[in-house]
């Protein structure tokens, strides 16, 4: 196990870093004012509104609402798991990330073992297939050639029960990793043995190019399962991964469109038919996560099934899987082949302008959507047409709002004709314009005022007479406003990652983005009204409070004298609460 890594690192390494400088090695920044701007690069836009704020080391995109420190951004778009973002943070200031707690003498190796481990068993799979004559047949005669055998790496594992452990395992530590990374198994009796065994073998790389896990085909098909992926590992997890995807970004700097297929084979072979746009998923459904970063590849998504039963199901589902991150630019297609065929069948057969045609020829989503919405229905009946409806609202609710979901409502009006329950529908389902200030309590504004700029905690007087106000937020605001006056100098996304792994994080984030773009004078002003009505609000609720309890004559003294006091002090009206 790697240790924890100390929040005091991720201050300091948050510190250190300008967000600026992180995103700018990533996305061309121009200077608008104080702030930075671009085109977002998690939604697809013709005119910018991504945001980097330098003083608050924080990015905010008033389109697609995405937001966050420099390590949230690389999470994002670098898709790395939190402890890796810090990881390449830190290297890239020239720092090393310290481990508390764990069992590791060498922490920072761990994982880069694995990687390692992981390159090597790729690198002896290679070497192992032009020793077996078979798999080199094989390999013919699925149409090979020696450049995609080599760009994809494409392997042999011999057979045997060893052959990986001799070679890569020759130590308790080996072992361990080999265990990890998930290429040996062990029978009942815990006697350890290669995964995969005479099977053609596919490493499956990560983003950055790096072996992560394999998946193995048997050369005949009565030798048990067909294909044999890696286990979920550390560095493995099917619903994020794509294969291929790496092989696609090396081809293409800039992507249109990128195709979705079934399997190894029909990504390897539209590959080398000259389509380096093609990926499939591992043998899993789609899942959104998939959709997510098919989109961040290119806008134009292609789905691509056979037209099998199995194919409209699992089509379905990546419909679903795609419906939540089909923002305006992006758009999803789908492609059914003719019964029997296989991307890998159809381009031998059909070339690589005979599949381009049948891309282009690709059914947009809307229609798949309601040809699918309707194909048991009878639309030219009033209950058909109120099945269709029924069915198909919650399914466009899920669209994000923008041009996309409205076109998709007018049609599902325009289908079904029913006009009545159309308006009523629209009317719920209709976004209010979400304001870029979202309607806050006093309490949330005072804890967005302050995390845009938590110097200005210095300056809140103890006691804090906020305290006593029985509103959801004020001890979140103490603590906030604590920690920054223990901490001089930290800036806004330092104040929020100590909250990472608390459930405020998501809202103090949202909250934080809310105040990226303001004069810091006036959020200043502001924050310390916030505070000061938040403490007439108190003096009302306890002279309400004591003047109620009068009234029922059950006063003491003490509280007698405090209410006389409170009325006299002739508190102006408490803001209307919220
Ligand atoms: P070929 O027969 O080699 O052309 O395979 P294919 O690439 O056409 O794959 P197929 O359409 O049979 O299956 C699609 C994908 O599903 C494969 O690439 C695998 O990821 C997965 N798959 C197929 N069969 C199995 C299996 O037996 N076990 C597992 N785990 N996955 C499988
Ligand atoms: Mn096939």
């Amino acid at each position: 196990m790697r240790g924890r890594i100390p929040d005091s690192f991720i201050d300091e390494l948050l510190a250190r870093v300008d967000i600026v400088d992180v995103i700018e090695r990533r996305v061309p920044l121009k200077k608008a004012g104080r702030e930075w701007t671009a085109c977002c690069p998690f939604h697809n836009e013709r005119s910018p509104s991504f945001y980097v704020s330098p003083a608050k080391q924080f990015f905010h995109c008033f389109g697609c609402g995405a937001h966050g420190s420099a390590l949230k951004f690389l999470m994002d778009y670098e898709r790395l798991e939190f402890p890796d973002a810090v990881e390449e943070l830190a290297q890239s200031v020239g720092l090393t990330v310290p481990r508390e707690g764990g069992n590791d003498q060498a922490p920072r190796e761990d994982k880069t073992d694995l990687y390692a481990l992981l390159d090597a068993a790729a690198r002896w799979f290679e070497n192992e297939l032009p020793k077996n004559a078979e798999a080199q047949a094989y390999c013919r005669k699925r149409g090979l050639d020696e450049d995609t055998i080599k760009r994809f790496r494409i392997g042999w594992a011999p057979a045997g029960f060893d052959g990986v452990i001799k070679a890569l395992g020759s130590n308790d530590r080996r072992m361990q990793l080999l265990n990890e990374a998930g290429m040996v198994a062990s029978n009942e009796r815990g006697h350890r043995y290669d995964r995969f065994r005479e099977r053609v073998m596919f490493p499956i790389l990560d983003r950055r190019g790096r072996v992560i896990a394999f998946g193995g085909r048997v050369l005949s098909s009565d030798q048990g399962p067909k294909y044999l992926n890696s286990p979920e590992t550390p560095l493995f997890h099917k619903g994020r991964e794509l294969f291929a995807l790496w092989q696609v970004k090396q081809a293409n700097p800039s992507l249109a469109r990128i195709v979705v297929v079934e399997g190894y084979m029909d990504v390897i072979a539209l590959h080398q038919a000259g389509l380096p746009i093609a990926v499939a998923t591992l043998g899993t459904a789609t899942t959104p996560e998939h959709t997510e970063v098919l989109f961040r590849a290119a806008p134009d998504v292609v789905f691509c099934f056979d037209g099998d039963r199995a194919g409209r199901a699992a089509a379905w589902k990546a419909l679903e899987a795609a419906l939540p991150r089909i923002r305006d630019g992006r758009q999803a297609y789908f492609l059914f082949l003719p019964d029997g065929e296989d991307p890998d069948t159809l381009i031998r057969k059909e070339g690589k302008d005979g599949f381009e045609k049948r891309l282009k020829a690709a059914t947009p989503l809307s229609e798949y959507f309601f040809n699918e919405l309707a194909h048991d229905v009878d639309t030219s009946s009033l209950d058909g047409r109120a099945r269709l409806a029924e069915r198909a609202r919650p399914l466009i609710a899920k669209l994000p709002d923008g041009a996309f979901r409205d076109l998709m409502a007018q049609e599902l009006e325009k289908r079904t004709g029913a006009r009545a329950v159309l308006e009523a529908d629209a009317g719920a389902r209709r976004p209010v314009q979400r304001p870029i200030v979202v309607q806050r309590s006093l309490v949330r504004s005072a804890i967005a005022l302050l995390l845009a700029q938590p110097g200005i905690a210095d300056q809140v007087e103890r006691p804090y007479g906020f305290l006593r106000l029985e509103k959801p937020g004020v001890e979140l605001l103490a603590e906030l406003i604590d920690l920054a006056r223990s901490r001089p100098g930290i800036n806004p996304a330092m104040l929020v990652e100590h909250f990472a792994e608390r459930p405020e994080y998501t809202s103090l984030q949202k909250l934080m983005a809310a105040m990226v773009v303001g004069e810091p004078e006036a959020q200043r002003a502001e924050f310390f009204g916030a505070l000061q009505r938040m403490e007439q609000q108190v003096i009302t609720q306890r002279r309400e409070w004591l003047t109620a309890k009068s009234r029922e004559g059950t006063l003491d003294s003490a509280e007698k004298a405090e209410l006389r006091e409170l009325l006299a002090a002739r508190v102006p009206p408490a803001a209307p609460a919220d």
